[in-house]
């Protein structure tokens, strides 16, 4: 099925999209409508309205990255939907609306991970590209608004198997971005102000320390990888320190005017941000972005030197960030290590990097059972 179309449909957070893919390598249409409006005035994601959102938005943006791919229903070759990790009533609006659809069309139904639909939105770019070789294991870090997580993988006959090398113990780093933003009274979502705003201060104004914890992993010693280190990260001291700093550097005061001021603004744009930021405030931004971007790629190249990786993806929310970009190509370019990203579009939440991912699956003929379930907590393996 050299030409096979795949129907993605993504609705595992905040985002309900939907995208048609050709071949796992060609994006046909590609629709997001993001919620980030929606949740703003709370500062982060509310569950439930995000599910409500979701049966509010998934028919039009379905159809609507149907008739931009110039498909039909009957033209489709499949269905793939996120099965999860994400959350329970945001999965399911997807996933009931994935199986209607293929019950109805008769069309084969696959149920993709979220965390290998963000490795494969990679691969998607780089096979459109023609680059279908890469060099194993890979070493994905997968650095978003839920997740940090480490993964070691290798080919298969069908498809890529992922070993957990490492994960957040607590936050994940978007969320700590975002953490930090609503306490400086950036607003939501703050990866992004953040990443524009940092350039504007000094970077080595304020110091922050992570620890290391590389550790064996204890969980299951019937593993034999149960014996390689773990390469794990914390992101929720940052944001106490950040909080702390705030306290003793007299900022509250700021902070409240500068969100009371940026709240009036509908869509506030760079200068708005600027024109309520301080310097001190702008130094500590660039700090606290400083750390969390040398934290991730000084674990994350650790574990590749460990693991003897031969190639690095960098992928995920996050993986938008300017300055995390630079540093990896910098640093793993050091090691002679080739290091890919996807582009800005697909770094976020989309429903391309899901049909991509579900393409070997079809060719495989791996399909989900009609009474498959949402997996709020879907590990990669
Ligand atoms: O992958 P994603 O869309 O959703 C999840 O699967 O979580 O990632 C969203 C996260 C948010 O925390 C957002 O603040 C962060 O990615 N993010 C960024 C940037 N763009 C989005 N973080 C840092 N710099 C950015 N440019
Ligand atoms: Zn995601």
């Amino acid at each position: 099925m050299p030409d096979a179309c795949i129907l993605g449909i993504e609705t595992s957070c905040d985002e309900t999209a939907a995208a048609v893919v050709r071949s796992g390598e060609e994006i046909v249409s590609n629709v997001v409508a993001s919620q980030i409006a929606l949740h703003q005035p709370y500062g982060g994601v509310v569950p439930e309205l995000a599910s409500r959102e979701h049966l509010r938005a998934i028919v039009p943006v379905v159809r609507q990255a149907l008739s931009e791919s110039k498909q039909t229903y009957a033209s489709l070759d499949g269905i793939a939907v996120t099965q999860g990790p994400g959350l329970a009533g945001a999965l399911l609006v997807g996933i009931s609306y994935a199986k209607a659809l293929a019950y109805a069309l008769e069309k084969p139904l696959i149920a993709v991970n979220h965390l290998e639909g963000h490795i494969h939105a990679v691969l998607l770019e780089e096979r459109a590209k023609g680059n279908h070789a890469f060099a194993f294991p890979v070493l994905a870090l997968v650095v978003s608004g839920g997740h940090t997580h480490l993964y070691l993988a290798e080919q298969r006959s069908v498809g890529w198997v992922y070993e957990n090398i490492g994960h957040t113990r607590d936050d994940a780093a978007g969320e700590a971005f975002d953490k930090t933003a609503k306490l400086l009274g950036l607003g939501y979502p703050g990866g992004p102000v953040i990443d524009r705003l940092s350039a504007y201060g000094d970077p080595t104004a304020v110091k922050f320390a992570f620890s290391q914890m590389k550790h064996r992993d204890r969980r299951n010693h019937e593993k034999p990888e149960a014996t390689r280190p773990h390469f794990d990260f914390s992101y929720s001291g940052i944001k106490t320190a950040v909080l702390r700093y705030v306290e003793t550097h007299d900022m509250r005061a700021r902070v409240a005017a500068r969100h009371k001021a940026l709240s009036a603004i509908p869509q506030p744009k760079q200068e708005d941000y600027l024109a309520n930021c301080d310097p001190e405030t702008l130094d500590l931004i660039a700090s606290f972005q400083q750390a969390v971007v040398g934290d991730l790629v000084s674990k994350t190249l650790t574990a590749a030197r460990a693991c003897n990786a031969a190639t690095l993806f960098v992928t995920g929310g996050v993986a938008a960030n300017a300055e995390l970009r630079r540093r990896f190509e910098q640093e793993a370019a050091k090691e002679g290590l080739p290091a890919y990203f996807p582009s800005r579009p697909l770094a976020t939440d989309n429903a391309a990097m899901i049909a991509a991912a579900a393409y070997p699956r079809l060719l495989a003929q791996q399909f989900a059972a009609a009474d498959f379930c949402a997996e709020p907590g879907f590990a990669l393996r």
